[in-house]
């Protein structure tokens, strides 16, 4: 039976693209035959509004299927996926409530690995090739059960100087999770919202390819308001507007993704 990756996307910066890359990656290797679940692990439900309505979301939000209502009760979360939908694309909600997550795991016994505990049916199932789950744009208690949880973590970054800022913050954060998640790997760097036209871009280009042992995706987005218009119609790029310059970067990185979460 072919083992479960578990990936989240994750940096503290908010507005760095993780929901963006998360969304779209989940959706492309879906399209490519893989079977894919997305966890969305932020308040902000921006992962579930990339495939339901706000009514839709709001619904999953106030009622009791969703993350939220399964880490607090430490829940199988087998009981809360929700099909999406995409073709073998399927999801857990979020909820607003999930701001007060970190104080309901507080008093919990191995608070940092709830999450991964919750998940192990559905990993150890093999339903799924992948499971993708969106951080929110902090770094605490909870996207340390994120991070436990997962086998690897791709940095998704903006090519602007308080993005590169940023990303120490990161490492230094993923090394202090490393002490409880040996085998957690850092997949890569992927750049986001990228303006070719704009000569810092290559200047961050240069700087982040001279981080040593660090990977740098070779497929970077740039800036596409196609996503923006995605996003507004509740859709992944990659499925609403398939022609779309983004939609075709998104599918050469989710290419470069699958490729190394077969190592
Ligand atoms: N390639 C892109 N082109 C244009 N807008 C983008 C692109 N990627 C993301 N965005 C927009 O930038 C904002 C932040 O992206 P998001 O994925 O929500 O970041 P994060 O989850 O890290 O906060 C969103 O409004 C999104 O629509
Ligand atoms: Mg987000």
């Amino acid at each position: 039976m072919k083992n479960t990756k578990v990936i989240c996307f994750a940096n503290n910066k908010g507005g760095s693209g993780k929901s963006t890359t998360c969304s779209n990656v989940g959706c492309a290797m879906a399209q490519t035959g893989s079977r894919v679940l997305m966890v969305d692990g932020d308040m902000q439900l921006n992962l579930s509004l990339s495939f339901f309505s706000e009514d839709e979301v709001l619904a999953f939000a106030m009622g009791e299927k969703n993350l939220y209502q399964a880490v607090r009760a430490q829940k199988d979360l087998s009981e809360y996926v929700v099909n999406t939908p995409y073709e073998n694309l399927d999801l857990i909600p979020s909820s607003t409530l999930m701001s007060s997550i970190e104080y309901e795991l507080f008093t919990k016994w191995q608070r940092e690995l709830i999450l991964k505990k919750c998940l192990e049916n559905i990993k150890n199932s093999g339903e799924y090739d992948y499971i993708l789950i969106d951080a929110p744009p902090t770094l605490g208690g909870w996207v340390m059960n994120i991070l436990c949880a997962s086998d690897e973590v791709i940095i998704p970054v903006e090519a602007t100087p308080w993005g590169l800022f940023g990303l120490a913050n990161m490492f230094d954060f993923l090394n202090e999770v490393k002490q409880i998640a040996p085998d957690l790997r850092l997949m890569g760097v992927a750049i986001t919202k990228v303006d070719t036209r704009k000569n810092y871009f290559r200047q961050t280009l240069e700087t982040l390819k001279e981080m040593e042992g660090i990977y740098l995706f070779e497929s970077y987005i740039r800036v596409d308001s196609s996503i923006e218009w995605a996003q507004d119609n509740s859709a992944p790029v990659v499925a609403y507007k398939k022609n779309s310059r983004s939609a075709k970067e998104y599918m050469a990185l989710a290419e470069e993704v699958m490729k190394l979460g077969s190592r």
